[in-house]
């Protein structure tokens, strides 16, 4: 089966694994239910990853081995002249799971993952180029730019950014969890406003360590994000493509960090 892909940008693809249906977040935790969530409808934490298909194609990050068959076929059916270049942003099995399976089925693929860190032996990390922030691969009309990872979640962590597209591809930052009926949709086709608390469903459970931080050096460093970067789109590993003011949705992280350090950790992803 093929995963579900849609375009965001011209040649740059998502291609997402909704997950299972996670709706015991919301009903172990309020007694009211937020705007933003149907208990009717299911609720899905997904996994993304990105095929930048140009001249030269890339992919970003792997979906998680359940996804394995279909990221290959989804791969196979989309790229006549092959994969390029595979990007694992960090070693976490929803985002480089699939790694060896995608070398498999593109053998001449180059493995490209974090320069940081030194232990790589896991997905044969070791074999890969190494990219810090700042390198960049020129695939035709796009060009990626890697990036600090600002909120790690790994010692061996890389974001990204397309360049002509100012796209910026922040995992694990910014995830948020969709309804059933929201799959495949960008967050101005909800039908509510992507909120902070929807945004602490995420970052509470993942990046829970948010509890210990400085919030001024957090709230400082997502606005250098935004200065830096001001990225027209926003395309997270765990949060449907925001396409649609992406850097008041990077401000409104701020009082993600706020909440998770005033209400500590939301639960866990099971
Ligand atoms: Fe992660
Ligand atoms: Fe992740």
């Amino acid at each position: 089966m093929v995963a579900p892909t849609r375009e965001i940008a011209p040649g740059i693809h998502w291609i997402a694994e909704p997950g299972p249906d996670r709706s015991h977040f919301i009903e172990d935790q309020y007694d009211r239910h937020p705007a933003w969530y149907d208990p009717a409808d299911s609720l899905h934490v997904p996994q993304h990853a990105y095929l930048l298909d140009d001249e030269e194609s890339l992919l970003f990050d792997t979906l998680s081995p359940a996804c394995k068959p279909d990221i290959v076929e989804t791969l196979t059916e989309r790229l006549d002249d092959g994969l390029d270049y595979l990007v694992v942003s960090h070693p976490d099995v929803p985002h480089a799971g699939n790694a060896m399976a995608i070398l498999e089925a593109f053998p001449d693929a180059t493995l490209v993952a974090p320069a940081y860190g030194n232990a790589h032996a896991l997905y044969h990390l070791d074999d890969a180029v190494h990219v810090a922030a700042g390198d960049t691969i020129n695939l035709g009309a796009l060009e990626v730019e890697f990036v600090e990872a600002s909120f790690p979640d790994a010692p061996i962590h890389i974001w990204m950014r397309e360049l002509t597209t100012e796209t910026l591809f922040p995992v694990d930052w910014l995830g948020y969890p969709h309804r059933g009926v929201e799959t495949m949709a960008f967050p101005a086709e909800f039908d509510t406003e992507l909120t902070v608390d929807r945004l602490v469903q995420f970052h509470g459970r993942v990046l829970f360590w948010f509890q210990y931080v400085d919030v001024d050096a957090v709230t400082a460093e997502i606005d250098r994000l935004i200065q830096d970067f001001e990225p027209v789109i926003v395309a997270p590993g765990h949060g449907n493509p925001i396409r649609e003011g992406a850097t008041d949705v990077m401000a409104r992280a701020k009082e993600v960090v706020a909440a998770v350090q005033r209400d500590g950790r939301v639960g866990t992803l099971g």
